[in-house]
C-alpha cells in the first residue's frame, strides 16, 4: 500500500479531501489548496512556453525542455482546474539537487504558488541529495527574496551567466543545506 501511494505522489500531489469540500462547501476551500502538482508531459509543453516567454526577455525553447525530460529530470507543473499556471524543474546528480527553472504565470504571481512549488522541489531532493543550488539575476529581487526566505545563501557569483539586453549579466549562486 505505502509504495503505491509513494508512486502516485511520484507524478501527482494534491488535497483529496480539500477538493471534496471544495465540492460540498465551496467558500471553504482557498484556491492555494486546490492547486495540483504533477509531472510534465509534451502535452503541457504549448502552455509552458507561453508562461516562459511572458516570464523571461531569453526564454527557452521547446527543446531545451525535452532534453529535459531526456535527461530524466523532475519537471512538474502546477495547475488549477486543468489549466497550467506555473512549472518548474530539477536536476539530481550525485548528491547535488540543481532547481533549473522556477516559472508562475504573470497572472498568477504574489499569491503563494512560487513557494508551494519550491517546497516541493526540496521535498523531492531532500533525503536525495545534500545541498540544492540554483543562480538567479541579480536583478530578480522578487525571486531572491523567495529564496532567501526559504533559507537559501549566497555563495557565489558566475560573471556573465546570463544573456542580457545589452551584453551578458552575472548569476548570483544560492545554496540550500539540506543536512
Ligand atoms: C519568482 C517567482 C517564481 C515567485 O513566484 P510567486 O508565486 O509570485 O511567489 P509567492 O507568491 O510564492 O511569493 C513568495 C515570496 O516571494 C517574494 N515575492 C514574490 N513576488 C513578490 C513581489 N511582487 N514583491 C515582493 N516580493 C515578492 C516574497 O518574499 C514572497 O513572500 P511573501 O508572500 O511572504 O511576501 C515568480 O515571481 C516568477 O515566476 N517570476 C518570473 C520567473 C522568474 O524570475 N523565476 C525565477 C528564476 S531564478
Amino acid at each position: 500500500m505505502r509504495g503505491w501511494v509513494d508512486k502516485i505522489k511520484s507524478v501527482i500531489i494534491y488535497d483529496a479531501d480539500k477538493e471534496f469540500y471544495a465540492k460540498v462547501f465551496p467558500d471553504s476551500v482557498q484556491k492555494i489548496d486546490l492547486l495540483r502538482l504533477r509531472i510534465m508531459t509534451h502535452a503541457d509543453l504549448p502552455a509552458v512556453l507561453e508562461i516562459e516567454k511572458k516570464n523571461y526577455l531569453f526564454p527557452w525553447e521547446e527543446d531545451i525542455f525535452t532534453d529535459c525530460f531526456k535527461a530524466g529530470y523532475s519537471c512538474w507543473v502546477c495547475e488549477y482546474d486543468k489549466k497550467v499556471l506555473a512549472y518548474s524543474l530539477l536536476s539530481m546528480a550525485v548528491g547535488e539537487a540543481h532547481i533549473l527553472n522556477i516559472s508562475v504565470d504573470p497572472a498568477e504571481q504574489k499569491q503563494g504558488i512560487g513557494r508551494k512549488m519550491l517546497e516541493h522541489l526540496i521535498s523531492i531532493a531532500r533525503g536525495k541529495a545534500e545541498s540544492v543550488f540554483l543562480e538567479v539575476r541579480p536583478s530578480n529581487i522578487h525571486a531572491i527574496a523567495l529564496y532567501e526566505d526559504m533559507g537559501f545563501n549566497e555563495i557565489g557569483i558566475r560573471k556573465g551567466y546570463y544573456p542580457a539586453e545589452h551584453g551578458r549579466e552575472d548569476a548570483i549562486m544560492l545554496a540550500l543545506q539540506l543536512f
